[in-house]
């Protein structure tokens, strides 16, 4: 099984990828490296250097994947208020160019790690909401061609 570890270059990834390939799992790293270090993935040779943002890179760096451990992201808190927009771009549109390019290529298997203190309560009463509805099979658009 192929795992595309997106974010593999950094403290988090860097482990996570370390682990999977001890337990016999096939590893391609993504990652802009704009904080993850080069010497984590000396041993990986499968190696994506990308931008999660960049639609066409993640469709690349998909072909063949069968599970996501998704772990790029920003997170100084510190930045995050500072230039918020920032972090919405990198963190909320770069796991949605993330789900974009595995519902493009059906790869259905994610993990995703973020910090709950990102997350503000009532977003997480929602996300949960969100989490419950697509568990129903209620999620179909509706077929604006069948008149009411
Ligand atoms: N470190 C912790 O204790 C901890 C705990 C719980 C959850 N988390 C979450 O796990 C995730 C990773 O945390 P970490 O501590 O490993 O952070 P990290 O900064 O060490 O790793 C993040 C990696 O993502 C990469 N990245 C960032 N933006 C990118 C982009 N646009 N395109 C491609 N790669 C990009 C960075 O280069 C870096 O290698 C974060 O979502 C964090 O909130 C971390």
């Amino acid at each position: 099984m192929k795992v595309l570890v997106t974010g593999g270059a950094g403290y988090i990834g860097a482990h996570v990828s370390d682990l999977l390939e001890k337990n016999g799992y096939q590893v391609r790293i993504f990652d802009d490296f704009s904080n993850g270090l080069e010497r984590r993935t000396k041993s990986f040779a499968d190696i994506y250097s990308g931008d999660i943002t960049d639609r066409q890179a993640v469709l690349k760096a998909m072909d063949g994947v069968d599970a996501v451990i998704h772990l790029a992201a920003k997170k100084a808190v510190g930045e995050s208020v500072s230039n918020p927009l920032k972090y919405y771009t990198n963190n909320v549109g770069g796991t949605m160019n993330l789900l974009a390019a595995m519902s493009l290529k059906k790869v259905s298997k994610i993990v995703f790690s973020s910090r709950l203190r990102s997350i503000h309560q009532v977003r997480r009463m929602q996300l949960q909401r969100a989490i419950q509805l697509s568990r129903s099979r209620h999620m179909e658009p509706p077929n604006f061609s069948q008149s009411s």
